[in-house]
C-alpha cells in the first residue's frame, strides 16, 4: 500500500515473528518436534456476503474493514502435506506437478518459507481443488485455510480456530473464513501486530437458503484481487466512503442472520457488491470484472424480482454472480438459469 494513504498502519511484527508468535515457536520452544510424516486439510470455498476490499497493511495481509461470509460444503480443498529434503518444494495441483517458477507454486512456496523447520526442509505438497473449474469459484480462500490445517495436523500444533483463521489471513484474507462451515465473520482488528484480526463462526443455521453458482467466464482474471484492491485503495476517490459502508453493511447482514430477515440478507449483500464494484470502476485505470453475460445475469435477476420473485446476487472480484434466494423460489430460479449450480450450505 502507498504509506500516503489514511488508511496505511505500520507493522510491529515481521510476517516471520507473527506466524512463532502464533505457533508458539522460540529459541526455547520449538514448534517443530513432534512433526508426524503426513499432515491432512480440507476446507470449503467460501462466499462473502459483505466483502473485504483494501489492506491497510500488506505484509500480515491486514484488512480495512471487516467481512461476512458463507461457507459452501462439498466445494473446496483437500490438501496433503510431507516434509522431505531437497532443492525445492513440490508442488503437486490437481494431480499436476507444476514448475516451480509458476506463479501459483512460488506464492505457496513463499507462504511455506514461514513453516519451515530448517533450511534444508522443502514441502511436498499435493492439492485438490473439488471446486468443479466451470463453478468460476477463486479458490485461494480454501486452497490457504485447507494448508494451514495441513500444517497444523502435520507439526501436531492443535491450534485454536483462532490462530488458525490468523494464520490463513496471511496467505489469502478470505481465507481466514473459510476455516468454518456455515457463516463466519472476520473483524477488522486494530492491532499493529495483525493478532485482533481473524475470522470466527456465526453459529446460526439457514436450512431453506440456496446459492446458485452462475458462471460467466471462468478463465484467470487479468487483474488478481490484491492488485485491485491496492489499486481502488492507492487511487479512487469514492473508497473514501467504503469503510463506513462496509461495517455499516457487515452489521445489517448479521442482523438478517440473526433474524432469518431474507430480504434484509439479499438487499444488503447485492448493494455491497455493487458499491465494491464502484470503487474498483472509479480507479485510473478502471478496474471492471464484468462481462457483457454478467450484465444480462444481473438484469435478469432485476426482472426475476419485479416478477415477485425474490432473488439477489453477489460478485466478487470476477465476473460470475452468486445468487441468493429461499428454497420456495428454486423452481422459478431452475428456470430462469437452467444449468445453474445450487447449494444449500445448510442442508
Ligand atoms: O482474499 P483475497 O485476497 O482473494 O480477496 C478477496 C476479495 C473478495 O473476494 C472480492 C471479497 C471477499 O471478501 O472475499
Amino acid at each position: 500500500m502507498n504509506a500516503s494513504t489514511p488508511f496505511a498502519t505500520q507493522p510491529s511484527l515481521s510476517p516471520q515473528q507473527f506466524v512463532d508468535k502464533v505457533i508458539g515457536h522460540s529459541e526455547t520452544h520449538s514448534a517443530f518436534n513432534n512433526a508426524k510424516t503426513c499432515g491432512f486439510g480440507e476446507a470449503p470455498v467460501n462466499i462473502a456476503l459483505s466483502k473485504y476490499w483494501g489492506k491497510r497493511e500488506t505484509s500480515l495481509n491486514l484488512p480495512i474493514n471487516g467481512s461476512v461470509s458463507i461457507s459452501l460444503p462439498g466445494l473446496g480443498t483437500q490438501t496433503e502435506l510431507t516434509l522431505s529434503q531437497g532443492e525445492h518444494d513440490q508442488i503437486v495441483l490437481n494431480d499436476t506437478l507444476l514448475e516451480p517458477h509458476v506463479t501459483f507454486a512460488k506464492r505457496l512456496s513463499a507462504f511455506l518459507d514461514f513453516f519451515r523447520p530448517n533450511e534444508h526442509a522443502v514441502f511436498h505438497v499435493d492439492t485438490l481443488n473439488t471446486v468443479p473449474t466451470a463453478a468460476g469459484l477463486a479458490s485461494s480462500a480454501s486452497g490457504y485455510a485447507a494448508l494451514v490445517l495441513a500444517l497444523n495436523d502435520l507439526f501436531q500444533w492443535h491450534l485454536s480456530d483462532q490462530k488458525l483463521s490468523l494464520l490463513a489471513r496471511l496467505g489469502s484474507g478470505s481465507a481466514s473464513r473459510s476455516l468454518f462451515p456455515g457463516f463466519a465473520v472476520w473483524h477488522v482488528g486494530s492491532r499493529t501486530d495483525g493478532m485482533d484480526s481473524f475470522a470466527e463462526a456465526i453459529d446460526t443455521q439457514w436450512p431453506e437458503l440456496c446459492v446458485g453458482l452462475l458462471k460467466v467466464d471462468v478463465s484467470e482474471k487479468a487483474v488478481s484481487s490484491t492488485a485491485g484492491m491496492q489499486q481502488t485503495v492507492n487511487t479512487c476517490e469514492l473508497y473514501q466512503a467504503w469503510p463506513d459502508k462496509a461495517a455499516k453493511d457487515m452489521e445489517l447482514i448479521q442482523q438478517a442472520i440473526a433474524n432469518h430477515d431474507f430480504s434484509l440478507l439479499g438487499k444488503t449483500a447485492e448493494n455491497n457488491a455493487l458499491s465494491m464494484h464502484a470503487t474498483m470502476m472509479a480507479t485510473w485505470p478502471p478496474i471492471v470484472y464484468w462481462q457483457p453475460e454478467s450484465v444480462a445475469a444481473m438484469h435478469a435477476v432485476w426482472a426475476l424480482r419485479q416478477q415477485g420473485v425474490e432473488v439477489y446476487f453477489t460478485m466478487d472480484a470476477g465476473p460470475n454472480l452468486k445468487l441468493l434466494f429461499l428454497e420456495t423460489q428454486k423452481p422459478a430460479i431452475k428456470q430462469a438459469f437452467a444449468k445453474m449450480q445450487i447449494i444449500q450450505p445448510f442442508k
